[in-house]
This record gives structure tokens, C-alpha cells and sequence, in this order.
């Protein structure tokens, strides 16, 4: 056969693309979240990583939390550390959703499901997206419990939760009207915030770093490392919403001098919700 018979505009195609219904799957979720918390629509999503989930009981929710694992397509949220409850909480004049946990690449989900959840918060109204993650710290005043605001990441998953020709801009993908907020934070949160913004390069793991790959980071440009926020930040910026970066340090990186607390991380995080509340009614109060 001719090769020209191959090509031509009316070649006949047996090629079935699946649809993306991604947009589709956040709507249902975002009207099963309005009718099941009684709120409408919501202005702020607050996602709480690693130890963090006591942030909303500071922001004001209740016990009463929405299990999030009930509303369709979510993934479970099943890391130590991560709670998968969700609340709607009125915090300065806007409407904020609290998620106690999040779901990650290195559980086996893909991609777009991890990134589920937000999108059904952007579906909800959400223009604003505070992402916060423990992370190993790389630079050297970067103590356990401090807060990075983040100013850049580094995608070094090799995944993106867009697929197909979705070309989204990623200069300032984070906020710096946000950022400017968050390091203005009064004491005593301002004491924990770290002076300098910097760079959050997410990895895969499940497994830690090894030395010479935080030498690599280091070489790279990252300021702390962790397992989430970046594709988390992607989705964000395609929905257009403003995006603030929290990494909340809860171990130095991976050095020869010491083995990681991996079991510390969890606790470190927690002792920081404080301070990560803070910042949160500070930001949110001080935005428009
Ligand atoms: N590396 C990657 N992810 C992390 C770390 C780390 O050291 N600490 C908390 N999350």
C-alpha cells in the first residue's frame, strides 16, 4: 500500500480518546459539597498538610468536619497525619473550605485524582487557594517548625494534572500579594515565618532523599522539599485562582551527618498549626 494512502484529511480513525471530564467530575463534587455543608459557594480553599489538621479548629470549625471520602471522586485521604474531613467556616467576610489532609502521587493515585479535591473547591467559588506542606528543609535558617512562604517550585515529578494542549502560565504562580501578606504576619506567628521566600521542589517519593540528591536540589535551586503543592498548584492556576504556598519545616533535609526523624515529621507539623492559623487569618483578613 501506497504510503499516501495512510495520510490524507479523511482518513477514517479508530482512535477513541477518552473525554476529559475532570472539569465535569468537580462540578458534581462541588454540588454534593454545597448541599451536603449547607454553604452555597465558598471564597478561600485551605489545604492542610502533614500534621496540620488542628489548624481548623483554631480557625474556628467545629467537630462536626464533612467526611470528604464520602463526596464523589474523592480519593481517600489515608497518610498519618492527614484527616479527611473538610469544613466551611466564615473567617473575616469570605466563606473558607478547610481540608485536614490530602491525598499524594506516591499513594498510587494519578495525577488528576490528587488534584480532585481542589478542583471541586475551585467549582465551589474558590478564587483563593492557601496550599500549606511539611517539607525537609534545605537552607541553613530554616529551623524545624519554621515557615517557608513559597515563592517557586520545582515540578520534579515528571507529572502534570493537565493533560492534552493546556499551555498554563506559570510565571508567578504564586501570589505576591499573598506572599507579601503572609511574611507581614504579626508575632507571634511572625516569629516562625521564615525572613526570605523560596523554592518548593516536589518529588515523588514515598521514599526520602537521598544526600546526594539534596545536594542536587541544592544545586537546583530548592529551598525546602516535599511530596505535594506544586501539581496542586498547577490545577490551581489553570482555574485562575490566587495561590499561597506554605512549607512548614519539619525536618533538615537529608544529610551524611544524621538519619531523618520520619516519625517526628508529623508531630513537628502539629506544633506548628498555630502559627500556620495565624497566617491564614492575617492573609485572609488582609485580601480582597
Ligand atoms: N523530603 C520530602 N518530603 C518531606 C520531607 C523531606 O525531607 N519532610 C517532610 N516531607
Amino acid at each position: 500500500m501506497a504510503l499516501t494512502m495512510l495520510r490524507g484529511p479523511d482518513r477514517a480513525t479508530l482512535y477513541d480518546p477518552p473525554m476529559d471530564d475532570a472539569a465535569d467530575r468537580a462540578e458534581r463534587s462541588a454540588r454534593e459539597l454545597a448541599r451536603r455543608s449547607g454553604t452555597e459557594r465558598h471564597d478561600v480553599l485551605v489545604v492542610l498538610g502533614t500534621g496540620l489538621a488542628r489548624t481548623a479548629e483554631l480557625l474556628g470549625a467545629g467537630d462536626d468536619g464533612l467526611p470528604l471520602d464520602t463526596l464523589p471522586f474523592f480519593p481517600p485521604f489515608s497518610v498519618d497525619g492527614h484527616v479527611a474531613l473538610g469544613w466551611s467556616v466564615p473567617l473575616a467576610g469570605r466563606q473558607v473550605l478547610l481540608y485536614g489532609g490530602r491525598c499524594h502521587l506516591y499513594e498510587g493515585h494519578a495525577p488528576r485524582d490528587v488534584v480532585h479535591p481542589l478542583r471541586t473547591a475551585m467549582a465551589a467559588g474558590c478564587t483563593t487557594v492557601v496550599l500549606t506542606a511539611a517539607a525537609g528543609g534545605l537552607r541553613s535558617d530554616l529551623g524545624n517548625g519554621s515557615v517557608l512562604v513559597v515563592e517557586d517550585h520545582l515540578n520534579l515529578t515528571g507529572c502534570s494534572p493537565l493533560d492534552g494542549p493546556v499551555f498554563v502560565d506559570m510565571t508567578g504562580a504564586y501570589d505576591p500579594g499573598l506572599q507579601a501578606l503572609a511574611l507581614a504576619a504579626p508575632d507571634p506567628a511572625r516569629a516562625a515565618v521564615a525572613r526570605r521566600p523560596g523554592v518548593y521542589a516536589q518529588v515523588r517519593g514515598p521514599q526520602l532523599e537521598t544526600p546526594a540528591e539534596i545536594r542536587m536540589l541544592g544545586t537546583l535551586g530548592a529551598d525546602v522539599v516535599g511530596m505535594s503543592m506544586a501539581l496542586e498548584t498547577v490545577a490551581a492556576r489553570q482555574a485562575g485562582a490566587r495561590v499561597l504556598g506554605l512549607a512548614v519545616v519539619t525536618n533538615p533535609a537529608a544529610t551524611h551527618e544524621a538519619a531523618l526523624d520520619v516519625a517526628g515529621i508529623g508531630a513537628v507539623g502539629a506544633a506548628a498549626a498555630p502559627a500556620v492559623a495565624a497566617i491564614v487569618r492575617h492573609v485572609v483578613g488582609s485580601s480582597s
